[in-house]
């Protein structure tokens, strides 16, 4: 073929993919795509939500339109899931906090201590499980695409020191709306007290709570030192995030554009895991800098063992050769 009818050729699939992708030859509107998360723009949260919005803009030429509801404008992620299923919000970013209460398989993936480290929940939710796991949102009327990351959960407090199970006797801990992590802080003998997470500040101020549980990359970006004077570096339970569509929206796209929104979704959970590599190095500095009493010497230890009649009702829930298969997971 001679070269300028091969441009011709090249010019035309190219133009025919922007046209299935962008829906129309001529210019129109672009399509509002709104997208809700619980922290401020400058988070894991808006790292995922900028790079998902990217993709999804450019690879369609202006098709669609992000329009970002960060810092819970929108309302808590209870709020926010069911705004998905009804269809007013197309796109969130949400924690496993409020989710295994929609899809109750995801609650496994809380189950404290069951991540070596980042490496192990990484290599599990990019795995088979990982992807059966989003497939298991369909059901339930939630189309998620991609698992990203906050990093593991450690506890702060406004008491005292926590370095082992007996520390935590009495604290009120407000924890998820997530029966795994409210079943785990009570058999360790705290008070877990589930909140959404916009009421957490003004509680942790009112002193109607004692501490909270949260991801250094969450620390950091709520400036939870104004409100709490412990850190324990218990890392108790790893913290994934799922990026999700509504069945509304995702039945008005066809598969071009579906799949620009898996490969948004995908570059967006990407994003959160650098965000979170990032913080986790100089958080736990930060942190300290501004006054908080970090504990570094947690028996963790001792923290599966008072755990153990919480792993059986886990076991019985989940069933124990699920657990085995993640655990053995390479
Ligand atoms: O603790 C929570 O509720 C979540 O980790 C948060 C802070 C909303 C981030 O998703």
């Amino acid at each position: 073929m001679e070269t300028s009818r091969r441009t011709l050729v090249a010019g035309c699939a190219a133009a025919a993919f922007a046209l299935t992708v962008g829906g129309t030859a001529f210019a129109q509107q672009a399509k509002e795509v709104k997208i809700g998360y619980a922290l401020a723009v400058n988070s894991h949260y808006g790292a995922a939500a900028n790079a998902w919005a990217e993709t999804v803009e450019k690879g369609s030429s202006g098709a669609f339109k992000f329009k970002q509801f960060p810092s819970s404008a929108l309302g808590g992620e209870r709020e926010l899931i069911e705004s998905l299923q009804l269809g007013t919000v197309e796109a969130v970013i949400v924690s496993t906090g409020a989710l295994s209460n929609f899809v109750p398989d995801v609650g496994v993936v809380d189950i404290p201590f069951l991540f070596r480290d980042t490496a192990h929940a990484r290599a599990v939710l990019d795995g088979d499980f990982g992807r059966e796991l989003l497939g298991k949102f369909q059901k339930r009327g939630l189309i998620a695409l991609a698992w990203g990351e906050q990093g593991f959960r450690h506890l702060t407090n406004n008491k005292h020191p926590v370095a082992k199970p007996e520390d935590l006797k009495g604290l009120k801990i407000r924890v998820t709306e997530n029966p795994v992590h409210i079943t785990a802080f009570r058999t360790l003998g705290a008070s877990p007290t589930p909140m959404s997470w916009p009421e957490v500040i003004g509680a942790l101020q009112q002193g109607t709570i004692d501490g909270q549980e949260n991801p250094i990359s969450v620390i950091v970006s709520a400036k939870l030192w104004q409100v709490q004077k412990y850190l324990s570096l218990t890392a108790h339970v790893y913290a994934p995030m799922a990026l999700i569509v509504s069945p509304a929206f995702w039945g008005t796209l066809n598969d071009p554009q579906k799949a620009l929104f898996i490969q948004g979704a995908k570059a967006g959970a990407a994003a959160s895991r650098r965000f979170v590599d990032a913080v986790e190095k100089k958080g736990v500095d930060e942190i300290r800098s501004h006054g908080t009493q970090v504990v570094t010497q947690v028996d963790t230890t001792a923290f599966r063992s008072a755990l153990a009649p919480a792993y059986k009702q886990y076991a019985a829930k989940y069933g124990q050769k699920t657990l085995d298969q993640i655990t053995a997971a390479q």
